[in-house]
């Protein structure tokens, strides 16, 4: 299936280009944008959500289930922006939000009314204490999964903001019109659903309320529901938990095709710093064999904080002295900024991190701007310095909208070592030494080579806890990728003669990493 090899892009849509001049990205921005992100190398363009949406979570607490928020276009550009995107051999992922709405949505607004026949597609109680075992999600600003409502005059249950109530998934009314909310945008043309947050629709007492067995059975409905109706589409499960319990959203390959590895997520992270890989290793190996035809999704850093709620106590504490040196850089159980930042601008540290992404089992998520070392500006509101205006271009308005500047929906980066006159992509595309022309070769290197996707994983013994080492294979080819993730020159002894795969360079006995260096190689004829 494409999903399987294919090199995914995350764009928030409000960041992303503005084409009508209000200072807000939007739709017809994106399609402007996508003879770009096809240089690039990118198969699958995931736009987050672009529904109407009183922006309390970033737009996923939606209004309108159906919709498109006004300031991002209408229907009819979503529907030009597929037209043009599958024009390119590339595909399309939107996100769906199952677990809750917003609670301007209008079923909330009618649930709430007293006598209301929808009050049954939330969750009410009289008693705020039930389901005491449910953690909350967003320790820095809920105190509670229950917020008081003075109209229903009850309690409601949210995982999430307050302004998010969660839907009732044990009204059959509720699955009915969620599975027509999938069915809308599959037949507008999107290739790939990512399903958020989707542990948690169910509640049980006596439960922590995540990853219930009703949650899988629902899910088999979908599953059967897009076999049945639909062909060559893919859903991904957004399901931050251990890794027994994300890989059981594969089912036996009758749930989510694709899942994101965030367990794999953290220890790269940690290994740069610790400069010993034995965190991946454990990561690897903790993590189950998945059905066949399904596909993991890894990623570095996405919209939200790098989460940190699945790592140990004593990770969580060694990640935050590394990667937080101002506490204002965390946020809920997690640091929010970009990857650049988090490298200390260190090309070398973001080049292994990428090589070591790419060859991983699995499909890659990069996240808009990461290509070019995009910076963040975390003293922003929640999570929005991640998601500030992409940087096209050198000057005040860095190529992103012609409004002025302090119209914009978020400001521009203004951390002087990651402003738009020195991180853009129209000097990056000039230069061929650039990032930008880096990443866009491994992406293209990695097209050439399926096996990265597909093909078998077995990690190898480099004897040094620097070097990570691991071979990728199917019956054709095999690729031996070894990663140093020490500060240091290391060499590593080969078993046969190798050829670096992106230079040519041939090794005999044994390979010179540089600090930070990586390889891919195959066996030399
Ligand atoms: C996961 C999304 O990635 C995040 O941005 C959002 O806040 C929560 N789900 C709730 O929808």
């Amino acid at each position: 299936m494409w999903f399987e090899t294919a090199t995914f892009y995350e764009i928030p849509v409000h960041a992303f280009f503005d084409a009508n001049g209000d200072g807000i990205g939007d739709i017809a921005g994106i399609t402007a944008k996508l003879d770009y992100l096809q240089w690039l190398g990118v198969d699958c363009v995931w736009l987050l959500p672009f529904y109407p949406s009183p922006m309390v979570d970033g737009g996923y607490d939606i209004s309108d289930l159906t919709g498109v928020r006004a300031e991002f276009g209408t229907l009819e550009d979503v529907g030009v922006l597929l037209d043009e995107i599958h024009r390119r051999g590339m595909r399309a992922m939107a996100d769906v939000i199952v677990n809750h709405t917003s609670d301007q949505h209008p079923w909330f607004q009618e649930a709430r009314r007293p006598g209301s026949d929808k009050r049954d597609w939330y969750v009410w109680s009289e008693d705020p204490g039930r389901y005491p075992d449910a953690r909350v999600i967003f320790i820095d600003t809920q105190e509670s999964n229950w917020a008081w409502d003075e109209v229903a005059g009850a309690y409601y249950w949210h995982r999430f903001y307050a302004e998010q109530p969660d839907l009732n998934f044990d009204n059959p009314e509720v699955r009915e019109a969620v599975k027509d909310v999938v069915r809308f945008w599959l037949d507008l043309g999107f290739d790939a659903l990512r399903l958020d947050a989707i542990p948690y629709l169910y509640e049980r007492d006596g439960t922590i309320c995540e990853n219930l067995p009703e949650t899988h059975a629902y899910l088999k409905e979908i599953r059967a529901m897009i076999d049945a109706e639909y062909e060559d589409r893919m859903m991904v499960a957004e399901a931050n938990q251990p890794p027994a319990d994300v890989v059981a959203y594969f089912g036996d390959g009758d749930e989510c095709h694709m899942a994101y590895h965030f367990p794999i997520m953290p220890p790269l992270f940690m290994a740069l710093k610790r400069e010993d890989v034995g965190d991946i290793l454990k990561a690897l190996e903790a993590t189950p064999p998945i059905p066949s035809g399904a596909q993991w999704g890894v990623f570095l850093r996405n919209h939200d904080e790098l989460t940190l709620e699945m790592v140990t106590e004593a990770d969580r504490a060694f990640m935050y002295a590394e990667y937080t040196p101002d506490p204002a850089m965390r946020k809920n159980v997690g640091i929010r900024r970009r990857l650049m930042p988090l490298l200390d601008n260190d090309r070398s540290r973001f080049e292994l991190l990428y090589g070591v992404l790419l060859s991983l089992p699995g499909s890659p998520f990069l996240y808009y701007g990461d290509e070019i070392g995009m910076g963040d500006e975390y003293l922003l509101n929640d999570r929005d310095g991640v998601r500030t205006p992409m940087q096209w271009e050198a000057g005040e308005r860095a190529g992103f909208s012609e409004a002025d500047p302090a119209s914009f929906y978020l400001p521009l980066v203004t951390d002087p070592a990651y402003i738009s006159d020195l991180v853009n992509v129209a000097d990056q595309h000039a230069q061929a030494d650039s990032l930008l022309h880096w990443v866009r070769s491994l992406l293209h290197a990695r097209r050439l080579l399926p096996v990265l996707g597909t093909g078998q994983f077995e990690s190898l013994d480099t004897g040094d806890r620097a070097v990570l080492g691991y071979r990728r294979w199917n019956e054709d080819v095999e690729v031996t990728v070894l990663a140093n993730f020490s500060t240091v020159t290391r060499m590593v002894p080969l078993a046969a003669h190798q050829v670096d795969l992106r230079s040519g360079a041939i090794y005999r006995a044994d390979v010179e990493l540089a600090a930070h260096q990586f390889v891919w190689l195959e066996p030399s004829r």
